[in-house]
């Protein structure tokens, strides 16, 4: 058991497969039939928030648990390893995982058939259809959309220019790297502000609205 336990990879697929199992079982005992919309609107809502948790997981780690407190680590202590070993590591889970995130966000909105309506607030449709709910999702939508653009387009590009990953920036000054990781650190900190609303219209919408 312990050396299954000590296997990251053996604990994470085989944690997916029944996770897969548990729903497909569920369903089998429900009034849905295996492989209808709604079906898939179960397992685009599981994937969804699995990846939602990795991505908002990682920021709030970064926000709450890292960036607070590697200053108070000694400086004779610090060594490298946060830089060079811990950061590149959870910025690889982070940016995957918004990427996820959005994927089975964009599916899931599809399954439900209103993607194109939320995303324009409605405006596609009758205005009489521009329901509180088309909106409310959308915008909730928008601030994850923007969420993931900052992930992938400023916080990324500069924490490879702070700390260097994957030698892209050998040359920068320290003056230059300072200023990347003060960018990467404020967006992700509006980040961090957005996704608290975000997930109001994540969460609330098929509770408030059905
Ligand atoms: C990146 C862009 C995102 C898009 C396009 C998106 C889209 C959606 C959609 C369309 C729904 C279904 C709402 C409904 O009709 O009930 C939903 C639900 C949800 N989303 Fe997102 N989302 C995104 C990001 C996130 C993030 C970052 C999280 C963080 C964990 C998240 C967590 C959730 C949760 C918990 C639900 C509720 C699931 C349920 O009630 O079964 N989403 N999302």
């Amino acid at each position: 058991m312990a050396s299954f336990l000590s296997n990251l990879r053996y604990v994470a697929w085989t944690a997916l497969a029944v996770g897969a199992l548990f729903l497909i079982y569920f369903t089998t005992l429900s009034p849905t039939p295996l492989g209808d919309t709604v079906f898939w609107q179960a397992v685009w809502r599981w994937t969804h928030v699995l990846a939602g948790v990795m991505w908002i997981g990682h920021l709030w780690y970064f926000n709450f648990t890292q960036i607070p407190n590697a200053p108070k680590i000694p400086e004779e202590h610090r060594g490298p390893s946060i830089g060079k070993v811990i950061a590149p590591a959870a910025l690889f889970w982070f940016r995957w995982g918004a990427m996820f995130t959005l994927i089975t966000g964009l599916l899931l909105a599809w399954n439900r058939g209103y993607l194109f309506e939320a995303l324009t607030f409605g405006a596609l449709d009758d205005p009489s259809f521009a329901v509180p709910r088309t909106i409310f999702i959308g915008i909730g939508m928008w601030l994850a959309i923007v969420m993931w653009f900052n992930v992938w387009f400023i916080i990324w590009p500069n924490q490879q220019k702070a700390l260097n990953i994957d030698n892209k920036h050998p040359d920068l000054d320290a003056a230059a790297k300072a200023a990347a990781a003060k960018t990467a650190m404020l967006l992700s900190r509006v980040n961090t502000f957005l996704s608290v609303p975000m997930l109001v219209a994540m969460t609330g919408t098929s509770t408030l609205f059905g």
